[in-house]
């Protein structure tokens, strides 16, 4: 198997070696997930419920196996994880006017999340490890007056989860867990998602799980279950759902709970339960991809890996690493040979929002928006590369090599000059 391939050079004009692959382009999903889809487009019941006799299983098994695969009692389908965070921080009692803690290593969605709750994100500093700084939640959590965390496993790597569970309990902080960047991934055998009141899923396509679109949240608790399933958009069809509380706890809720209509389709979840059967497999290769890319680069003095604690297993669809004693410009030009030769790098120390690509001082909505320090001269220094399922071991090989190569050593000119 191979990356798509839109490049055809092969070398450099010096005669480098070029990655042909494309690194943007996720896999092609699998036919059990195709034939699914073409079903039920036969069918043409796409919509997750039906208004009289059977519903339309998928989005309803869907969350049936996805909360079996989580060890989890509930959970809701929606249609993307920035709104499976909205729902969950909302039905967890986050309000207007109220204060949220994230971690300032995320992206967009997280603390738009919090916005679309009507509150206002406080960001948590992060470690070295790119994991959130444990010292600055526990000040936040005293000095802030936010009674909610949410906790951002960012690009993957996560902090001490147990130590977080510990002190949300003590300062009475209710945790929400992002878990865009963790399908499949554990902290002492438990899964993400796991630690807190909610975890919310992606099944975004650069994501473990390609729906195009898709958000899970599971939680064990029976109310806020039932308030993310109305506010989802189950109207009064709410019966329909499997891994769904009691119909009595619905009593409690359906007449007060606005409709904010975020349900998951059926095409989506048919096309995401095969690969849900596929996960462990799936994260085990992109552990072996992110191992060998790795091993590449750390060969490089000028380039650091954040540290994975021993407890987390984690489930990598990228790579990211630290350029060490380069300026800006240097950076830009060490992202400028990479891109060269077929891998394009982002930069989370860009002046401007890129792509996917922000960060805390870029989100002028948050009031005095800022990168607290220790992110920010982190952040200022950190690198990502995208690492699709499909990348075979040469390919592995070849961009750490590229990486590496451009990155240069210290002290001398870059191995590689433009
Ligand atoms: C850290 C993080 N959280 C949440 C999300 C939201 O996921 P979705 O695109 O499914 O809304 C993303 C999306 O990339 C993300 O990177």
């Amino acid at each position: 198997m191979s990356a798509a391939t839109p490049n055809p050079k092969t070398e450099t004009e010096r005669g480098d070696r070029v990655f042909t692959g494309n690194l943007g382009v996720p896999p092609p999903l699998p036919r059990a997930s195709r034939e699914a889809a073409e079903q039920l487009m036969k069918d043409g019941r796409l919509f997750r419920y039906a208004e009289t006799g059977e519903g339309a299983p998928e989005a309803a098994a869907l969350e049936e196996e996805f909360a079996a695969y989580m060890g989890a009692r509930y959970c809701v389908a929606v249609n993307s994880c920035g709104c499976a965070l909205f729902l969950a921080l909302r039905a967890a009692g986050v309000a207007p006017g109220g204060r949220v803690l994230v971690n300032a290593f995320t992206l967009a969605p997280a603390p738009g999340a919090i916005a679309h709750a009507g509150a206002e994100p406080v960001l948590v500093d992060i470690d070295e490890n790119l994991a959130i700084d444990l010292k600055d939640l526990r000040e936040k959590a005293r000095t802030s007056r936010a009674k909610h965390l949410l906790l951002s496993h960012m690009r993957g790597h996560v902090a001490d989860l147990d130590a977080v569970a510990e002190i949300c309990a003590e300062a009475g902080l209710t945790l929400v867990e992002d878990c865009a960047h963790t399908t499949g991934a554990r902290w002492n055998g438990r899964p993400t998602g796991r630690f807190g009141v909610a975890g919310c899923f992606s099944g975004q396509s650069y994501k473990h799980l390609n729906g195009g679109e898709g958000g899970l949240i599971v939680t064990d608790d029976p109310d806020l279950a039932a308030r993310v399933t109305l506010m989802s958009g189950s109207y009064m069809l709410y019966a329909q759902h499997r891994a769904r509380p009691g119909l009595d706890v619905f009593e409690r809720w359906r007449l007060e709970t606005p409709n904010f209509s975020m349900r998951m389709n059926g095409l989506t979840a048919a096309i995401l339960r095969p690969q849900l059967a596929e996960l462990d497999t799936r994260v085990r290769r992109w552990r072996e991809i992110h191992a060998r890319v790795a091993v590449r680069l750390a060969g490089s003095p000028r380039i650091r890996l954040p540290q994975t604690p021993e407890a987390a297993y984690l489930a990598p669809t990228s790579i990211q690493f630290t350029l060490e004693g380069l300026d800006a410009e240097e950076i830009a030009e060490v992202i400028a040979r990479t891109a060269q030769r077929g891998v394009p790098i982002k930069w989370f120390g860009a002046e401007a929002p890129v792509g996917f690509t922000s960060r805390p001082d870029h989100w002028r909505y948050i009031a005095g928006a800022h990168t607290p320090p220790r992110a920010a001269a982190i952040l200022a220094r950190l690198c990502d590369v995208r690492l699709p399922l499909q990348l075979t071991d040469a390919e592995c090989d070849l961009i750490g090599d590229i990486v590496a190569d451009a990155a240069g050593t210290p002290g001398a000119a870059a191995r590689n000059p433009a």
